[in-house]
């Protein structure tokens, strides 16, 4: 058991990659408390980690945060890790991005797992250390056409991780962050937020990578492993890519 008796707070825990992360750790030992906005994704959570705490919580909102992190304490009795895997991603070029739509994409990109870190840091403290891992985006390490928000969000991500690692590494908290590439999830899938491609722009996106395939969210959840493991004990500060190459140049 890579994480026995682990007690970690996962962010969009019942959805995609979240959810794949959860049931990974749970099978790896962690008690789970997932935290998520969406009615659809706590049912998910729910019925598909039975034995984990499930909390109603919108991450861009600090008191909603405040509330959700004490009950994730309360029901676990005590953190030592968070997973932040929350996240959203507005499909617009730089011109057509409203200033609201930057404020939404920061907000619960960036500011949720500013907040959700916030709020869990007394307990990571408590634990006498832990371990947080922010999940930005090949995006961020090598940005593409429509996505100004998206990008500034998991951008500003990567480098406040980097941040946090080194304030936080006297309280024996590791701080990492894991870029996932594209990967397939109800994320990449929701039309709702122009996310469905024709064959030329999959084909299109697919001459960026190395290996010419999504990616699996179960993919992404062994690296969230690795880096929420004592595995990685000596492992701070570092953005890994999971992106079939996607973002490199
Ligand atoms: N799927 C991809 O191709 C891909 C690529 C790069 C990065 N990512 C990142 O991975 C993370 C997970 O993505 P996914 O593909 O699993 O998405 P998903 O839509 O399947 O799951 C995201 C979950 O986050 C929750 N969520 C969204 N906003 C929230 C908020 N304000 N408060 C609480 N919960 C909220 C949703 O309800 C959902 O359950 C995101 O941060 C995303 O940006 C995904």
């Amino acid at each position: 058991m890579r994480l026995a008796d682990r007690r970690i707070i996962i962010t969009g825990g019942g959805s995609g990659i979240g959810l794949e992360t959860a049931l990974r750790f749970q099978a790896e030992g962690a008690r789970i408390a997932v935290l998520d906005r969406s009615p659809k994704s706590l049912d998910t959570a729910r019925t598909h980690l039975p034995q984990a705490v499930v909390v109603e919580c919108d991450v861009s909102h600090e008191a909603s945060v405040q509330r959700a992190v004490e009950a994730a304490a309360e029901g676990l009795g005590g953190i030592d890790g968070i997973c932040n895997v929350a996240g959203i991603g507005t499909r617009k070029s730089f011109e057509e991005t409203t200033a609201e739509a930057m404020m939404t994409d920061i907000g619960v990109n960036l500011m949720g797992p500013f907040l959700v870190s916030k709020a869990a840091l007394p307990h990571l403290r408590a634990a006498g250390g832990g371990t947080i891992v922010n999940v930005a985006s090949g995006l961020a390490l090598r940005p593409t056409e429509g996505r100004t928000a998206y990008g500034a969000s998991k951008g500003g991500l990567i480098v406040m991780s980097k941040a946090m690692a080194i304030d936080l590494a006297k309280d024996k908290v590791r701080v990492n962050v894991v870029c996932p590439g594209l990967i397939d999830t109800p994320l990449v899938k929701d039309t709702s937020h122009g996310a469905s491609f024709t064959p030329q722009q999959y084909e299109k996106l697919m001459d960026r990578r190395i290996i010419r395939r999504m990616g699996e969210a179960r993919e992404i959840a062994d690296a969230m492993l690795f880096l929420t493991s004592n595995e990685s004990s000596f492992i701070t500060a570092t953005v890994l890519a999971v992106d079939g190459g996607g973002s490199m140049h």
